[in-house]
């Protein structure tokens, strides 16, 4: 790949924008020591193994081996390439591009989203202060129990009876028409031409992204059975319905309880935030989608859904918790009793009610085999198999062997038959199903590559070849001795020949700051083995240190005369062994002889 921005240019973009920063706007992070520390976004895993080193400026997670620096991790989160990477780093800390990259798609895309999120934001304030001049509106929200504070935290706000209180406001921010229509504030005039505002008499739930932008809005009736009950901003180019979460922008803040709970409105959000359950997201009234459940995973993989009480048996609602399964999260299931969604419950109830709901909550599976015992009488024998049969199909797919075995043995008793015909009945159903694809994890972006380079017994050369380098790296004096002393044809792993050669071009008089050298490579499995590295654990100092490097120095030095003793060796067995040999042969065998003999010698000195 080639690429169309100067060195000094990427440099000083990574250096502008704080990796601790961009990151936390992604993943929550915790701080250990001189290092951050959360659950890595790249792989799917339970207890935090991705690390954020301040200082470097680089991360790395030991559980998937990704490692980089913020320019990687914003072509991995956000799926950029490497330009766009820095274009949106670039725009994100208001670094102007060198001239000729003005005027790119990426460029005028990102033009209209910053322009987007600025309208929003306009119009939240606009909906605000007018919740503040309406009696009625305030009122309303005062009836469903909502305080002050609470409504300002969520930003909620009223947008006013009339048809262009807002059209006329945003214009007179000097926003243009054309993007005020792409904001999807407005409704197109079914004749002829035109716009008008399409939040009106409503109560207003701005929609915030987990980077504190506001990226849609909802709008609520407040005339009793005024339809729709909840109008939404259309899809514009910041806003995507499957994508996004409400209110995650605060739960991410409050997940120290270890789940986050999902509900289906937005009113069930804000009450249960109100009553000090702060960890609630909303699906915003779809099935859940694995984009959001990829969001969500980043923040929690310990999912608890709390549905309305009709909605939580939907074949939908199961899909979407499967989802999120899939995606690696647990999930359990709470079930309200009839009729009542969260709000209406915490309300009723309290909060203690609720959290004895999350405490008790089943897991996924045994909410699904509950519902299967609902649908079926088994005392009656056909309806009895087919619930066993149902039943087999729900378990083949567990992978622990242990909660298999717990669970034949419960339904087993419950439903009184033996275990070995239920587990024959698995057993079907599992090889029934090989051949196909079991893994509902799909495939890991990182892979094992990492894990497999890794082999505990790795030639002592190579392992000698990381080692300098990573001394190298940490130190300008070693830097010096190293790189006089070792050759790059010296290194028999390729990309470790690489980084030498970078270093010994770039580096010996200058400044070593390590996240740069991750711009030299463009494969993202060379990153994560460059930033494995810069990050090696070698706990060393003066005079051990020293004594590794020389000790590196010959291990290598040894590599490289005996791997070219043994290839002179075979040569020289070959031609030794030719009954007429030409002048030329003749001469070779010689020359061969003599650094062989060379080679001998300079072993003995090492
Ligand atoms: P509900 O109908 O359960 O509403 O829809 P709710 O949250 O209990 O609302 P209140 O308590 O009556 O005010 C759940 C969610 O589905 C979406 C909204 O996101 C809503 O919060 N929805 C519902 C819509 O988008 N449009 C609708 O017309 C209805
Ligand atoms: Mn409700």
């Amino acid at each position: 790949m080639k690429y169309s921005f100067p060195e000094e240019f990427i440099n000083k973009i990574r250096e502008s924008n704080d990796l601790v920063e961009v990151a936390a706007e992604y993943m929550t992070l915790s701080k250990n020591g001189d290092r951050y520390r959360g659950l890595c976004p790249f792989h799917r895993e339970d207890t935090p193994s991705f690390y954020i080193s301040a200082e470097k400026q680089l991360y790395h997670c030991f559980g998937c081996g990704a490692g980089g620096n913020v320019i990687t991790f914003v072509m991995n989160i956000e799926n950029l390439d490497f330009i766009d990477a820095i274009k949106f780093l670039a725009e994100r800390s208001r670094i102007p591009l060198p001239q000729q990259q003005f005027d790119s798609g990426y460029s005028r895309r990102y033009k209209l989203q910053e322009e987007l999120f600025r309208i929003n934001l306009e119009a939240a304030r606009f909906f605000v202060n007018c919740l503040t001049g309406s009696r009625k509106a305030k009122q309303y929200l005062k009836d469903r129990g909502l305080d002050v504070k609470t409504i300002r935290e969520f930003g909620l706000g009223y947008a006013p009876e009339g048809w262009d209180n807002l059209l006329k406001y945003l214009e007179s921010k000097g926003f243009t028409e054309e993007s005020i229509g792409i904001s999807g504030l407005m409704s197109e005039r079914k004749s002829g031409s035109g716009m008008y505002d399409r939040f009106r008499d409503r109560i207003i739930f701005p929609i915030i992204d987990v980077r504190g932008r506001v990226i849609g809005f909802g709008g609520r009736t407040i005339e009793e059975g005024g339809t729709p009950k909840y109008l939404n901003s259309p899809e514009t180019p910041v806003f995507t319905k499957g994508n996004n979460l409400y209110g995650l922008n605060i739960a991410k803040k409050h997940t120290d309880s270890g789940e986050i709970i999902v509900v289906e409105g937005y009113m069930d959000v804000i009450s249960l935030h109100q009553r000090g359950i702060k960890n609630s997201v909303a699906s915003l009234g779809t099935a859940f989608t694995p984009s959001q459940g990829e969001l969500l995973k980043r923040y929690s993989r310990n999912i608890v859904i709390a549905y309305d009480s009709d909605a939580a048996g939907h074949s939908a609602t199961i899909k979407g918790m499967d989802v999120l399964q899939s995606v690696g999260c647990k999930v359990r299931i709470i079930e309200l009793p009839d009729g009542k969604d969260p709000d209406e419950f915490v309300r009723n109830y309290g909060s203690e009610a609720f959290y004895e709901l999350v405490r008790k909550a089943p897991s996924l599976m045994d909410y699904k085999i509950k519902l299967l015992e609902r649908k079926y009488d088994i005392r009656d024998r056909q309806q009895k198999f087919d619930f066993l049969h149902e039943a087999a199909a729900l378990l083949a797919r567990l992978d622990s062997s242990l909660e298999l075995a717990e669970y034949v043995k419960e339904i087993s008793q419950r439903v009184q038959v033996y275990e070995s015909a239920l587990r024959k009945e698995i057993e079907t159903v599992r090889n029934r199903d090989k051949g196909q694809n079991r893994n509902i994890y799909g495939k890991n972006r990182h892979n094992n590559s990492a894990e497999e380079y890794n082999i505990a017994f790795r030639p002592a050369n190579i392992q000698a070849e990381k080692n300098i380098l990573v001394m190298a790296i940490r130190d300008a004096n070693f830097r010096k001795e190293i790189t006089s002393k070792i050759e790059a044809e010296d290194f028999e792993d390729d990309l470790y020949r690489n980084l030498f050669k970078i270093i010994k071009s770039k580096y010996i008089d200058e400044e070593l700051l390590p996240a740069d050298l991750v711009n030299f490579f463009h494969d993202q499995e060379e990153i994560n083995r460059v930033v494995a590295v810069i990050d090696a654990e070698l706990p060393l100092d003066g005079g051990e240190a020293g004594k590794l490097v020389e000790d590196c120095i010959r291990t290598i030095r040894i590599h490289k005369y005996k791997t070219r003793g043994m290839k002179l060796k075979s040569e020289i067995d070959r031609l030794a062994s030719k009954a007429d040999r030409t002048q030329e042969e003749e001469t070779a065998l010689e020359k061969y002889w003599s650094e062989f003999v060379d080679i001998q010698k300079n072993l003995r000195g090492l």
